[in-house]
């Protein structure tokens, strides 16, 4: 089966879809229902995700942080007929992150999204394997590439506006840069993290969140005077009155902390836990193929946790 949006779909159960051909259909800008190959074609993503005979739904459609469709229905879809889901789509998990764990559990499927925080650095299965029978204290990190990159260039002198060309010329930021420097992707990351890791309820919408355009060269030039670097920095915490806080903002970060030294596209998660010092993990937070390697991570845990053999 095959369901694209834009090239169509078509549904071969008895002999498979024909690929060679249906890439010959997609390359002279035909549509896939269209009549050339054999089988019947499929009326939505959703419909596709229905009727698959597949065991794991790989979700990899657009982050949205508003409504966080269409990959919380295609999750959704997935987990009540059964499917385990893998995303990363970061999306869904933000916004529904209970429903969503609930209603796995309650299908007895599994829902993983490790590319959906640091990319295919591993944190979530690291938790579950290195890090488990500890208690998660706080967690503070670097979570965005893009606003870390701008941030490297601006401590060599280059301006903002010159720091976020560069990085949109590379491609590590977007035509309209405002989910990265106005702070929204590391919210939702530190929320994911913060329901996942910390086990506690946060919403998407409660993150206390500043990003980075207000940063100018000068109090970049004070910081380091003061032997600090400032960083976007994403935390998890308890205050001192006790209260839970979950904020993203620029921090002075003095020079003898790790993450004063993550610099460019790298990201980084410091993890402090009750039965030892601070276990901090640095990689990549982006690219296609760290994404797919998270992806792939997450297919074979659910291929140890329950082998294909186990599926009715
Ligand atoms: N690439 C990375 O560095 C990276 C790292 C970590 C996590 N992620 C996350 O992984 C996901 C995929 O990343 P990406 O870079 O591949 O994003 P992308 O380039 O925006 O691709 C999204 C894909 O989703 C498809 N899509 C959108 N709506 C759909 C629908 N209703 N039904 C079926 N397909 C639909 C799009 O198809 P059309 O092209 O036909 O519109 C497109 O192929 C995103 O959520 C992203 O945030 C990406």
């Amino acid at each position: 089966m095959i369901a694209d949006t834009v090239k169509g779909s078509v549904r071969n159960e008895s002999r498979g879809v024909d690929l060679l051909k249906a890439l010959e259909v997609a390359e002279k800008g035909k549509k896939l229902d269209g009549g050339e190959l054999r089988g019947k074609p499929v009326s939505s993503s959703l419909e596709a995700i229905r009727t698959s005979d597949a065991d794991i739904i790989v979700e990899a459609t657009w982050t949205n942080l508003k409504d966080a469709e269409p990959g919380l229905g295609h999750i959704v879809t997935a987990l009540e007929n059964g499917k385990d889901v893998v995303t990363s789509n970061k999306g869904p998990i933000a916004l529904a992150y209970k429903k969503l764990t609930n209603l796995a559990k309650a299908k007895r499927r599994q829902l993983r999204f490790e590319a959906t925080v640091m990319s295919g650095t591993p944190v979530f299965n690291m938790r579950e394997s290195g890090l488990a029978g500890a208690e998660i204290k706080s967690l503070r990190g670097i979570l965005n590439g893009t606003t870390n990159y701008i941030l490297t260039e601006m401590a060599t002198g280059e301006s903002y506006g010159e720091a976020l060309r560069r990085a949109q010329q590379m491609g590590y930021a977007e035509v309209d840069p405002s989910g990265d420097v106005e702070g929204y992707d590391p919210a939702a990351k530190i929320t994911i993290l913060a329901n996942a890791l910390l086990n506690v309820q946060v919403q998407f919408k409660d993150v206390e969140r500043i990003g980075i355009t207000g940063i100018t060269n000068e109090n970049i030039k004070d910081a380091a005077r003061d032997s600090k670097r400032i960083k976007l920095v994403a935390s998890a915490s308890h205050n001192e009155s006790g209260r839970f806080n979950v904020t993203v903002k620029p921090l002075l970060v003095p020079d003898n902390d790790i993450l004063a030294h993550v610099d460019g596209v790298l990201n980084a998660l410091a993890i402090s836990m009750d039965v030892q010092p601070d276990v901090t993990i640095i990689g990549p937070g982006a690219g296609g193929d760290s994404a797919g390697y998270g992806l792939l991570n997450d297919i074979l845990s659910i291929h140890k946790l329950r082998p294909a053999s186990s599926y009715t």
